[in-house]
């Protein structure tokens, strides 16, 4: 079976970046940056993405490009007869609970559009009940997520590569100029420097025990790490691209996506509060409703709201739309090779199961955040524990070094294949198992 491969440079980066960029970032962040107090879950965040982040997506991509497979026959390819395969198993069963809950979100981002479009945003008086009417209307959240799950079904049965090198070139470069934008609306409000504040002076009263375990799974999160993802796309990367500087640049530009949503929301947030002694409070305690609650706001201060959000939201889905590819993605190539489906039956029943799943998140939240909770928290570090420990410890070191160094086409350094090498046998795996240790003990 031939597979394709994305040949231009761009094509292997974009894929990435569109699956790293997504609702993670400006969704999720904010949400988990609230929740866990502010400027020291930031902290720590960046501290994740730097000592295991970026060496494990350079990892998922070493895995992926040598053995050209999925997520669970990669490491039958490279391990063969062993228990690793349970590793990419694990990350096709995270792949899709975490569409379970994420499409119900895409799903708010559709109903926030139509909003939008209609004019009825702009005009509604009160952003935090608007939100929670739709939070009241399972049904209706439950449309909205199968229409999105359907939009992302579309799209990997008619060949994934071109809609998403297209949305990478225009869309992404496009939202990151409308974030850039909506940014300097927000810290330029009377009232947002205390924004500004919470993000970036840590306070120690804001602190929270599990801001560890919260920070490191906004890590994977994000980055789309410790679930196969990258392994999937890098089993479709060329053999000119350059791993290393390949997980730095996507590293880079989703940490800097989330910050900007940060900038926006944060300043935003305590400008726009009703109360300013209890916004704080109110933050950290807060939910997943922040973004749809506080940029509705956000666009109500500037001329032409309607079409500001309208335009947003459309970006928003977009870069939600190239993340939920990447999951699809996984699980529907695992189905199609290890169980020799046809494509189209794979992504039939994967779509299936999403549904399912997207109904249960969408008539019960506290479904929602268990999925959220159980996949963040759990399984996508448990999964990058496991796959550091396998590029460490088990695969052979030639074949890293070849990756590395593209086939010795490529000077890199000893120093720095054993520095490598270090951090994924013991730094990272000490660190995500000090981390979880942390989080039950504290
Ligand atoms: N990283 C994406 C986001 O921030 C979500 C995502 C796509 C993901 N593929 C993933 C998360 C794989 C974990 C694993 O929105």
């Amino acid at each position: 079976m031939s597979r394709a491969t994305f040949v231009s440079k761009i094509g292997a980066i974009a894929a990435a970046a569109g699956s790293a960029v997504g609702l993670g970032n400006i969704w999720r962040f904010p949400s988990e940056t609230a929740g866990g107090g502010g400027a020291f879950f930031i902290i720590i965040y960046l501290g994740c993405i730097l000592f295991f982040g970026v060496p494990l997506m350079l990892s998922e991509f070493i895995i992926g490009r040598s053995s050209k497979s999925n997520a669970a026959g990669a490491f039958h390819i490279l391990a063969s007869g062993t228990k690793w395969k349970y590793v990419g198993r694990l990350g096709v069963l995270s792949g899709l609970l975490i569409m379970g809950f994420y499409m119900v979100v895409c799903g708010w981002t559709l109903h926030y559009i139509f909003q939008s479009v209609a004019g009825t945003l702009s005009n509604v008086p009160d952003f935090t009940a608007n939100f929670e009417q739709l939070l009241q209307n399972p049904l209706k959240q439950w449309i909205l997520m199968v229409s999105f799950t359907f939009l992302t079904a579309f799209f990997i049965i008619s060949g994934v590569k071109k809609g998403i090198e297209l949305s990478a070139k225009i869309m992404m470069p496009l939202l990151f100029l409308i974030l850039i934008i909506l940014a300097v609306r927000s810290i330029t409000l009377t009232g947002a420097s205390a924004g500004i504040d919470f993000l970036f002076k840590p306070k120690l009263e804001n602190l929270k025990p599990s801001v560890f375990v919260d920070a490191m799974g906004q890590a994977f999160f994000s980055l789309s790490l410790g679930m196969a993802c990258m392994i999937t796309y890098a089993s479709y990367f060329s053999k000119e691209i350059n791993l290393t500087e390949t997980a730095l640049q996507v590293s880079v530009l989703d940490t800097l996506v989330a910050l900007l949503a940060g900038v926006i929301i944060f300043p935003a947030a305590f400008a726009l509060a009703q109360n300013q002694t209890t916004i704080t409070s109110e933050l950290i305690a807060g939910g997943p409703g922040l973004l749809f609650i506080t940029l509705p706001g956000l666009f109500d201060q500037m001329p032409l709201s309607a079409l500001w959000s309208t335009l947003f939201f459309i970006l928003l889905a977009i870069a939600a739309l190239t993340s939920t590819i990447s999951l699809m993605e996984v699980v529907t190539v695992y189905i199609h090779e290890e169980f020799k489906l046809s494509r189209a039956k794979s992504v039939l029943i994967v779509t299936t199961a999403v549904i399912i799943l997207g109904a249960f998140s969408s008539f019960s939240s506290v479904f929602f955040k268990a999925l959220d909770f159980l996949t963040a928290k759990i399984m996508l570090p448990v999964g990058g524990l496991f796959i550091s420990l396998f590029v460490g410890w088990h695969l052979d070191k030639k074949i890293i070094v070849a990756e590395l160094t593209n086939e010795n086409s490529k000077p890199v350094g000893v120093r720095f294949i054993k520095g490598y090498i270090f951090i994924l046998k013991y730094l990272a795996p000490a660190a995500i198992l000090a981390i979880f240790i942390y989080g039950l003990v504290g």
